[in-house]
């Protein structure tokens, strides 16, 4: 892959790039025809980072389907599938870690400690090895695409990070793998997250600006739903993740709301 990624640099051609953990849908595929109508060719990684789960979180259960996934980007004609395994990512007597800092200690980071440092080092690796001129990331993981924008600037990555807007079902429930570990009843409750992000957008255009104000209203709204169990919600500024007291153009209503066992994230910007 490395020597790939090379010949790719010395002829002055463009790699496109779309790291993901498998288990594809058409939010994966809606960043692969990005990077395939930007770029001269398009990579996507396929791998399950063992290091950005915690002790008791669902690496073992995570969905892989190797299969399918070759067969959606076969039909998506991506070029190249990078496939590493364990052994060659991670080797024995592994100890690096990129860490991804302040802004992966808050929101998510707070809930799923050492998360973040786990998923800025398996990317900065894939960095090194594909060496793209463009990276995509979905919108759909905000805090992530913030975090990597962040890192690849400070640690000088010759390319750009590029983030993607957010495919969602018919009903608004955004797109994930684990949308799978839903039963469904659970199915029919997710979509609470995207109609109280719209709730809480609602309330800002009509004119409240109290964040906190607006933060109890979008909670309540979440409550409604008997299987939703709220794990955050905040306003927080798009490019440093700071909580915002009183808000202004640079708001994006986070949340993470958990719905039976399985954690779903949304976000809008406002
Ligand atoms: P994964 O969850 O497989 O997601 C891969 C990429 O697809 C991420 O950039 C994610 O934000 C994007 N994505 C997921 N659902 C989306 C949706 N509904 N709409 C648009 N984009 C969506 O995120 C990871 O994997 C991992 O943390 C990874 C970056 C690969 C590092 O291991």
């Amino acid at each position: 892959m490395q020597s790939i990624g090379e010949k790719f640099r010395v002829e002055s051609k463009a790699l496109g790039f779309v790291p993901t953990m498998g288990a594809l849908h058409k939010g994966h595929l809606s960043l692969v025809k990005r990077s395939k109508n930007e770029n001269d060719a398009t990579v996507v990684s396929i791998y399950v980072n063992p290091v950005q789960f915690g002790p008791k979180e669902d690496f073992n259960q995570y969905p892989r389907d190797i299969e399918g996934d070759l067969n959606k980007l076969s039909a998506s004609k991506v070029d190249i599938v990078f496939i590493p395994a364990d052994n060659e990512m991670y080797p024995e007597g592994f100890s690096a870690s990129v860490h991804a800092g302040h802004a992966g200690k808050i929101l998510c980071g707070a809930i799923r400690p050492g998360h973040f440092d786990g998923v800025t080092t398996v990317v900065t690796k894939f960095f090194n090895i594909v060496m793209p001129a463009r990276a995509y990331f979905g919108q759909k993981d905000f805090q992530q695409a913030v975090i990597i924008k962040k890192i690849a600037g400070e640690l000088d990555f010759d390319m750009d990070v590029i983030v993607c807007p957010t495919i969602r079902e018919d009903d608004g429930l955004a797109m994930s793998s684990r949308n799978s570990y839903l039963n469904p009843q659970e199915r029919k409750a997710a979509p609470v997250l995207y109609k109280a992000l719209k709730y809480g957008k609602n309330l800002i255009n009509k004119g409240m600006a109290d964040t906190a104000r607006i933060k109890k209203e979008v909670e309540t709204f979440i409550k409604s739903e008997p299987l939703a169990e709220i794990d955050y919600v905040e306003i927080v500024d798009h490019d440093n993740l700071d909580r915002m007291k009183t808000l202004n153009p640079t708001a994006v209503i986070c949340l993470a709301v958990r719905i039976g066992s399985t954690r779903l994230i949304d976000n809008l910007i406002i």
